[in-house]
């Protein structure tokens, strides 16, 4: 069952389009990589996934939830807040500056939402707080602030933060491009954990090494068009449309 998706999604600043149409599916327990030269829409695409932009036209659906009604007058409606809520509550995001709360320990940070949002008790807040900090060997770290984290431990807090809720669906933009090598390694190692334990992920990422050895599809994004989706094997390894092999081609110089 396609636990997301993106029907002709249309997205334009100024009268610019920036994403042209753009339509694609998840499965439960898939991993989806997307690639593509700057500039082509990437981020425009998490942002509206999450709300922080409003769409133009189309459709984004999760767990089976709309988040435009109808479309009067040639533009999207957006569906009740109750519904927006529940998107919201089932989508997790890990951006590339971490965006921790800096005034909040560790803990705080990952207890935050669950306390005020979801109204679960501070004892369990905190226990599962814990447990997640554990999971992304950060156990000593609950009561630090994030400035007296590396960069690599800040981004493992954010995904922590971002895991906390369950989400359906856990997106990263360029989860790595802040760190140096050690520390993406560090990220990486923890994103194919997650990707192991069949969790579904969309990942945003430069790397395309290691897009092609984690992810199940390779979707590449340019000029607001998706113009690959496929395996790995097709998209990176086998690459038969020109602008996918010159793309790949220049990461190679
Ligand atoms: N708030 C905005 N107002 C106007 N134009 C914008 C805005 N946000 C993005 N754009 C434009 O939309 C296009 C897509 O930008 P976007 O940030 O989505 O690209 P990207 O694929 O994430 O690139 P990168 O790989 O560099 O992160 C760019 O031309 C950008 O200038
Ligand atoms: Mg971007």
């Amino acid at each position: 069952m396609a636990v997301f998706e993106v029907k002709d999604l249309r997205k334009s600043f100024a009268g610019k389009e920036v994403l042209k149409g753009i339509s694609f599916s998840v499965e439960e327990g898939e991993v989806v990589a997307v690639i593509g030269p700057s500039g082509g829409g990437k981020t425009t695409l998490l942002r509206c996934i999450n709300q922080l932009e409003r769409i133009d036209g189309g459709n984004i659906s999760v767990n089976g939830m709309d988040m435009i009604a109808a479309v009067e007058d040639g533009k999207a409606v957006y569906a009740d807040k109750e519904t927006l809520r529940k998107i919201t509550l089932s989508i997790g995001l890990v951006f590339q500056n971490y965006n921790l709360f800096p005034h909040f320990t560790v803990r705080r940070n990952i207890t935050e939402a669950l306390v005020r949002v979801l109204k679960m008790p501070k004892d369990a807040a905190n226990a599962r707080a814990h447990e997640l900090l554990k999971k992304m060997g950060l156990a000593d770290k609950a009561e630090a602030y994030p400035c007296e984290l590396s960069g690599g431990q800040q981004q493992r807090v954010a995904i922590a933060r971002a895991m906390a809720l369950e989400p359906k669906i856990l997106f990263f933009d360029e989860p790595t491009s802040a760190l140096d090598p050690q520390l993406t390694a560090e990220i990486l190692k923890v994103i194919r954990q997650l990707a192991a334990e069949k969790r579904t992920l969309v990942i945003v990422t430069h790397e395309i090494g290691f897009a092609a050895a984690v992810a199940d599809r390779v979707i590449m994004l340019d000029e607001g068009v998706i113009i690959a989706n496929g395996t790995p094997d097709e998209v990176i390894h086998n690459p038969t449309n020109p602008r996918v092999k010159e793309f790949l081609s220049k990461l190679d110089e």
